[in-house]
């Protein structure tokens, strides 16, 4: 459905989600800006994986690696010769093109065709490499070369003895990383889906030779899980393996979990088998041991390592698109309207609470939103609003997924009697009914809806 791609890119915009970057010199192709609600739905992603990752388990701990590193890393891991995409340029335009998306490119003069029906001559494929190549320090020579780095993965792989002797964890056991990462995409698009910027979530975990292909089904179940739980269930997730001539070539075995966006099924996460290729890399071109000292049998070896990675982005643009709706209901005036509704998960919501005085002229009412507002903020990131029509107000909260509002009115006030008095209505965002409920529980209740 290519006409909900176009609703999502203008929302996100027009409610704050994402917008370009550098807009006002007109932007910068591959690289996007969170805003105000973005930014809170990627850090209730991030945090919540995080959560999932290092706090809930035993055997997984975190580390925060270097963007720039030694470029003899990027050597090792084989990123310098083989991390590319082969290319081809078109004689005619003079664009460059992804050999292997031909078929899904525009020709640059003939927007209509491709670059292989459109008449222009092509070069024959040639690699290009992705990786953002930059200079350290002052003087712009071979010597001062590095990369803006293209995974996180190398930075745990390079720090595994470090984290391993002050962890001291036993295999199987991981390292969790959260981090920007960067890739000279030839062609970004798909709005946020293929950016040159971007975040991953990956976890390197370590293991004996003989766990790998075990461990790699382990793996996929418990990420399905994850997405599960934060709203992306396992009908919207395809499992591909990844036949061997697509494969990275540090992989054995691969499966990517691809989520069905409306410009078609994506990649949101790999998770792959990736043997002892790093660790043996790094060890014979920096010279220092990377093995690992098993106690009860009293052998030494390099461990084997699965590979869980998912890109942040796409996790966040899978996000909007699940939970994106719209539906017919009626209006103030008794007719019908058309209800846009961000159906989040209340975890990942960038708001979980609006909080609304039912009329704006009226110090009581305001100051008894006021007192909620600072009741619930301490726990939950809510939104105080007292402009406009109730109506109007819920359905702004709608537009960025709010899962619950909470009106004060006169009731509150006790105007009808104490029964009422110091309730609110709370609003549920998908139904859209209204129940009382006493201020004093409204902390624990919403807590217990968004853990
Ligand atoms: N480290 C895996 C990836 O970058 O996709």
């Amino acid at each position: 459905n290519p006409a909900k791609i176009d609703k999502i890119v203008s929302l996100c915009k027009r409610r704050g989600f994402i917008f370009q970057s550098s807009e006002i010199y007109g932007g910068l192709n591959g690289c996007w800006d969170y805003g105000p609600v973005g930014v809170e739905l990627k850090r209730n992603l991030k945090n919540y994986w995080w959560r999932c990752m290092t706090q809930l388990r035993d055997d997984v701990v975190g580390l925060e690696s270097s963007i720039l590193m030694n470029r003899a890393v990027w050597k090792a891991s084989g990123h310098e010769t083989t991390f590319s995409d082969p290319m081809v340029d078109c004689k005619t335009s003079k664009r460059r093109f992804r050999a292997d998306q031909l078929d899904y490119s525009e020709c640059g003069q003939k927007p209509s065709k491709t670059p292989s029906t459109c008449g222009g001559e092509l070069t024959q494929p040639r690699n290009f490499n992705l990786m953002f190549k930059t200079y350290v320090g002052p003087v712009e020579d071979e010597s001062a070369i590095t990369y803006l780095r293209p995974e996180t993965a190398q930075g745990m792989f390079v720090q595994f003895r470090n984290v391993l002797e002050v962890s001291r964890k036993k295999l199987p056991f991981g390292i969790a990383q959260i981090g920007k990462a960067f890739r000279n995409e030839i062609n970004p698009r798909n709005f946020t889906f293929r950016s040159r910027e971007f975040e991953l979530m990956e976890v390197e975990y370590f293991c004996r030779p003989e766990q790998g292909f075990e461990l790699l089904e382990y793996w996929l179940e418990e990420r399905l899980k994850f997405y599960d739980s934060i709203g992306i269930n396992r009908k919207q997730i395809h499992v591909r393996e990844i036949p061997e001539k697509d494969r990275a070539f540090y992989s054995k075995k691969t499966y990517d979990l691809e989520f069905e966006f409306p410009f078609g099924v994506q990649e949101l996460e790999g998770i792959a088998y990736r043997t002892d290729y790093d660790l043996i890399q790094h060890q014979k071109v920096s010279g220092k041991p990377l093995d690992y000292f098993d106690e009860e049998t009293k052998q030494k070896f390099v461990p084997h390592v699965v590979e869980p990675a998912a890109g942040v982005d796409r996790t966040t643009l899978a996000l909007i698109c699940a939970a994106y709706d719209e539906e017919a209901v009626t209006d103030e005036k008794g007719g019908t309207e058309t209800r846009i509704v961000l159906r989040f998960h209340p975890r990942m919501a960038p708001v979980k609470c609006g909080v609304f005085p039912l009329l704006k002229n009226k110090p009581e009412l305001v100051g008894k939103a006021r007192e909620v507002c600072d009741l619930l903020r301490p726990h939950l990131a809510i939104f105080y609003d007292e402009a406009g029509a109730i109506g109007r107000r819920y359905r702004r909260q709608d537009e960025i997924g709010t899962p619950f509002g909470v009106t004060i009115d006169f009731d509150t006030l006790g105007e009808k009697g104490p029964d009422l008095k110091e309730t609110v209505t709370l609003r549920d965002r998908d139904s859209m009914k209204q129940e009382r409920v006493k201020i004093q529980d409204l902390p624990a209740r919403l807590l217990a809806a968004i853990r």
